[in-house]
């Protein structure tokens, strides 16, 4: 039998051992939980640090309208139509995408704006996938930064993008700019252009393309005015998102203006500033006059001399063109059209399909027209101009357009490539810009020691 107190400090004994068991679960406890909180912090972070939105790039639908499916590929890799319940359906989720990255493209405007600086990509173009280090992700670096291989398709690595992609969305498309080619020409080692589409969902490779996509030639038509630099500089930087491209500016003048040719170099675009005068005989009648005919058939002239492949475009300096416009153009095999916006009462100017084919024209003034088009719908490939030599645009107000797709005879209808969706979608616009009075004279003795003095030296006074 157990004394009192005996029973007393067994009871005591119990006690101290649950309260230790209490203790040491409690203990337990806590470990687990504060492990697994310093789990879950860890997998925060090693999550944040996966890219949110990798380089998707969308691939255009096969063109049902294209013949040969190598020139139906349109690496626009910008290109996201409208989706809505066309039979053209846009592949979003696809596992692999393709981007083309390019190699030096002259920005060096004063040296090496020719047509010969400008690469064609005549051959299949070879793609790879490429590693983008962490350092060519980030948007500052995008246009300075180079990974140099001596060869142009080299370099096979999987890509791997980095929390450091999402800085990109800073840009108004997801760009990747990287060098895939240092030539022997370092001192152009600076404009390098990959660029990817960024409306993405989850973590996949990226192909590149490491050949230059066939050349662009841009001709755009310029005279003196007030809003000319403006004009300029706007186009310019619409162009600046183009790679392999060689911006044809013509003036109206029979001489170069200094203030557009430093505008032109400012932009940073390969360009080659020409002069091409109206006729006399034009200028001088009261009625239309045939604006920027003798500058387009001067860029005409220039590419017989001096390009063999890729494709023209007339961009009047007032226009509005979106990007993705460029990148499809560029694989032209004879003449590809497309709607033009803000084109007379009807709004836009577009041919008009029906069934697939090209059934007739949609503008407000035929004017017995056959092809009733818009200067910004159309672009020719050079070599299918090589093969018209008498081709070029009348002095015929209004018929400029007609005139000169009429002199690429013979072109079939079903020749003609219809772009932008099948000419569902408007990327290019017949904006025009209010005319302003010419500035007032300046003041030298009120304001000579002032900078006006400087900035009254960039007006461009008619
Ligand atoms: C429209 C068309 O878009 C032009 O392509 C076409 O040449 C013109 O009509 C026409 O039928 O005459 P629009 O906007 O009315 O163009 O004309 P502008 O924009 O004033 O001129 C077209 C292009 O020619 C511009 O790039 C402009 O800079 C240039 N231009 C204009 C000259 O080179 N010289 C001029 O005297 C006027
Ligand atoms: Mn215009």
């Amino acid at each position: 039998m157990l004394l009192p107190q005996a029973k007393d400090s067994k009871v005591n004994a119990n006690l101290s051992n649950k309260m230790a068991l209490g203790k040491s679960i409690k203990m337990y406890l806590t470990i687990f939980v504060a492990t697994t909180c310093i789990y879950m912090v860890l997998y925060q972070y090693h999550m944040s640090r996966q890219p949110l939105a990798t380089n998707e790039v969308v691939k255009h639908p096969e063109k049902s309208s294209s013949s040969s499916s190598s020139s139906s590929y349109i690496a626009s890799y910008l290109w996201a139509p409208m989706l809505n319940n066309s039979s053209t359906s846009i592949n979003l989720t696809m596992g692999q995408g393709l981007v083309q990255v390019h190699g030096p493209n002259a920005t060096d405007s004063s040296s090496s704006s020719s047509a010969s600086n400008l690469v064609s990509a005549s051959g299949s173009s070879f793609y790879s996938t490429v590693s983008l280090p962490l350092t060519l992700s980030s948007a500052s670096d995008a246009n300075n930064k180079s990974i140099s291989t001596t060869t142009t398709t080299s370099t096979t690595t999987t890509t791997t993008t980095t929390a450091a992609t999402v800085a990109n969305a800073a840009l108004s498309t997801t760009t990747t700019a990287q060098k895939l080619k240092t030539t022997t020409q370092p001192g152009h080692a600076h404009n390098t252009i990959g660029k990817a589409m960024g409306a993405v969902h989850k973590i996949r490779s990226t192909f590149v393309a490491v050949s230059e996509p066939p050349p662009l030639y841009i001709i755009t038509p310029t005279y003196r005015r007030p809003e000319q630099l403006a004009e300029l500089t706007r186009l310019g930087y619409t162009l600046k998102h183009v790679p392999n491209l060689l911006w044809l500016v013509i003036e109206d003048a029979n001489k170069t203006n200094p203030l557009v040719a430093h505008t032109l170099d400012r932009i940073g675009v390969p360009y080659e500033y020409l002069v091409a005068p109206m006729p006399e005989q034009y200028k001088l009648t009261k009625r239309a006059k045939p604006r920027g005919v003798s500058n387009r058939n001067r860029g005409l002239d220039y590419l017989r001399a001096n390009a063999t492949e890729g494709v023209l475009y007339f961009a009047d300096d007032d226009n509005t063109y979106d990007v993705n416009i460029f990148e499809q153009m560029r694989y032209t095999k004879k003449v590809s059209m497309w709607p033009v916006g803000l084109v007379t009462k009807t709004g836009v100017s577009s041919p008009i399909i029906r069934e697939g084919k090209l059934d007739g024209y949609y503008d407000g003034w035929i004017g017995g027209r056959k092809y009733p088009v818009d200067m910004a719908g159309f672009a020719v490939s050079v070599k299918f101009l090589h093969e018209r030599p008498y081709a070029k645009m009348p002095f015929k107000p209004g018929y400029e357009e007609d005139g000169f797709l009429r002199s690429l005879a013979p072109l079939q209808n079903n020749e003609i490539e219809l772009l932008a969706d099948e000419c569902r979608e408007i990327l290019t616009w017949h904006t025009q810009t209010k005319k302003n009075p010419a500035a007032l004279p300046f003041n030298q003795t009120r304001y000579g020691n002032t900078n006006l003095a400087f900035i009254e030296k960039l007006l461009v006074r008619p």
